[in-house]
């Protein structure tokens, strides 16, 4: 018997939509190098709660690498240059994880995908992000690149209209979601984060999202 019998194969793909995929266990083999590179990125830009524009603060911890990165505060949402905490410009994309993502969107059909913001969230049991679009990036043509590691997740998906009610896709360590095309303004969350302990990454999940802000 192998012991790996309950995972699906490196190869599995499921669509969830004209112009989106869930490429189970993509990322699986190089989840140790990539966690590597983010705790370094980390380093340099430590994840924080930000305050929405409406004045919450957000469950979910942020951070960022590339040139661009996503900040909210309660003068809205954007991408800046630099990093709000720190002045200084957001931390290099390592080479692993601009990798990973060209690979992934390439398997998904959206060639010559050149990111050039990465978010990283951070997801301890209970936080959770409500349904949204990605939709302050310019550049809406190419994909949004999606990798999930640690604790498993609910990920929700639906239709470009709000009113439709969004498909549940659990998520594992290693799994990527690409979505873009006709899919691109899809909207989409996270259910509440159940607790547990991931060999890696102990009590948390996190996921990195690459996009082209343009
Ligand atoms: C996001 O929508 O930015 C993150 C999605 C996720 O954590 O899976
Ligand atoms: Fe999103």
């Amino acid at each position: 018997m192998d012991l790996f019998d309950d995972l699906p194969p490196d190869t599995a793909q499921t669509p969830i939509a004209p112009g989106a995929v869930l490429l189970h266990g993509f990322a699986r083999e190089e989840a140790g190098t990539l966690l590597q590179a983010v705790e370094s990125v980390l380093h340099q830009a430590p994840l924080r709660h930000m305050q929405t524009p409406g004045g919450f603060t957000m469950s979910v911890a942020m951070s960022n690498c590339g040139p661009l990165g996503w900040v909210s505060d309660p003068i809205g949402y954007r991408y800046a240059e630099c990093d709000p905490l720190t002045g200084q410009p957001w931390p290099a994309m390592p080479a692993c994880m601009m990798d990973l993502a060209r690979r992934a969107a390439a398997q998904a059909g959206f060639a010559d995908f050149e990111p050039d913001a990465c978010l990283i969230n951070q997801y301890v049991p209970g936080a959770k992000l409500s349904l949204h679009q990605d939709k302050d990036e310019k550049d809406q043509r190419a994909p949004i690149v999606s990798l999930s590691l640690g604790l498993p997740t609910v990920f929700l998906f639906g239709t470009s209209s709000r009113k439709d009610r969004p498909q549940r896709y659990r998520l594992v360590h290693g799994d990527v979601v690409v979505w873009g095309g006709p899919a691109r303004l899809a909207y989409h969350g996270v259910a509440a984060l159940a607790d547990g302990e991931h060999a890696l990454l102990g009590r948390r999940r996190l996921n990195l999202s690459f996009r082209c802000v343009g």
